[in-house]
């Protein structure tokens, strides 16, 4: 895991707890050092190979900001889990979050990727080509999200992954619901917004979109919600039978 992965504006110093039964229980008492070195755990526990670390680096040049190991990881889980057929992600960079996508899901599932950029997909198609990945594997479609999702199919998706535009999550989220099957899961990537959602006193458009997102996901009834504080953190939800 290149250093440069995480952002280098953490602690320095790591301050561990005692081996204590109290201290065991004692979590709200954890430094900020023993809460990132937790994170970091994470964040590694999976881990990426040498193709999704190229296909990263590669994102970052570019500015396609690649979801982090702990989000590939949980996106790959929910894949294998839905033993997913067929999956649509908004925003595929440079396909990272799409090779992972990919590794969880049905050998002859099509991942569907939709992105704004041409050269973006263009290096995403190289990503999965060296990922071993043939092309009948994936759609990818160039354009706005708000002009393709509407010509996607009804109910006709297993999981919708999100990560493009910040302030139009709230409109992807309602096409995303109409996408999904029932039991189906929806989730966005920057749930937590470098850490400006938790924080009241962030009041950009971007923060307060990822914001009002939350807060539409957990109080709608046709969904299930969690939260992970994976990556930069990770909303997901399934899609409960109406
Ligand atoms: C954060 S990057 C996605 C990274 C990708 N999920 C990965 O893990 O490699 C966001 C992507 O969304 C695309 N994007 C931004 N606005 C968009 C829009 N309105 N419609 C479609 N794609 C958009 C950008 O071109 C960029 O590639």
């Amino acid at each position: 895991m290149p250093a440069g992965r995480f952002r280098a504006d953490g602690p320095t110093t790591m301050t561990r707890l005692p081996l204590t039964p109290e201290a065991v229980l004692s979590r709200e008492e954890a430094t900020i050092g023993d809460l990132r070195m937790s994170w970091e755990y994470a964040e590694r526990y999976v881990g990426e190979d040498e193709v999704l670390r190229a296909a990263a680096a590669r994102g970052t040049e570019l500015g396609a900001v690649p979801v982090l190991p702990g989000v590939g990881a949980a996106l790959r889980f929910f894949a294998a889990v839905l033993d997913a057929r067929a999956v649509v992600e908004v925003g595929g960079g440079c396909g990272v979050s799409g090779i992972w996508l990919l590794r969880g899901m049905n050998p002859a599932g099509v991942l569907t990727s939709i992105d704004i950029e041409a050269e973006h997909q263009r290096l995403a198609r190289q990503a999965f080509a060296e990922a071993g990945f043939p092309p009948s594997r994936t759609r990818l479609i160039c354009g706005e999200a708000l002009d393709v999702l509407p010509r996607l199919s009804d109910a006709g998706y297993d999981l919708v992954f999100c990560d493009a535009e910040k302030t139009e999550y709230g409109d992807y989220l309602t096409e995303a619901i109409r996408l999904v099957r029932v039991g189906g899961i929806i989730a966005f990537d920057n749930a937590l917004w470098h850490d400006r959602v938790a924080d009241p006193a962030q009041r950009d458009t971007a923060t307060i979109a990822v914001r009002e997102l939350g807060k539409r996901v957990r109080d709608d009834d046709r969904l299930v919600p969690v939260l992970f504080a994976a990556g930069d953190g990770l909303l997901a939800a399934v899609k409960r039978r109406a």
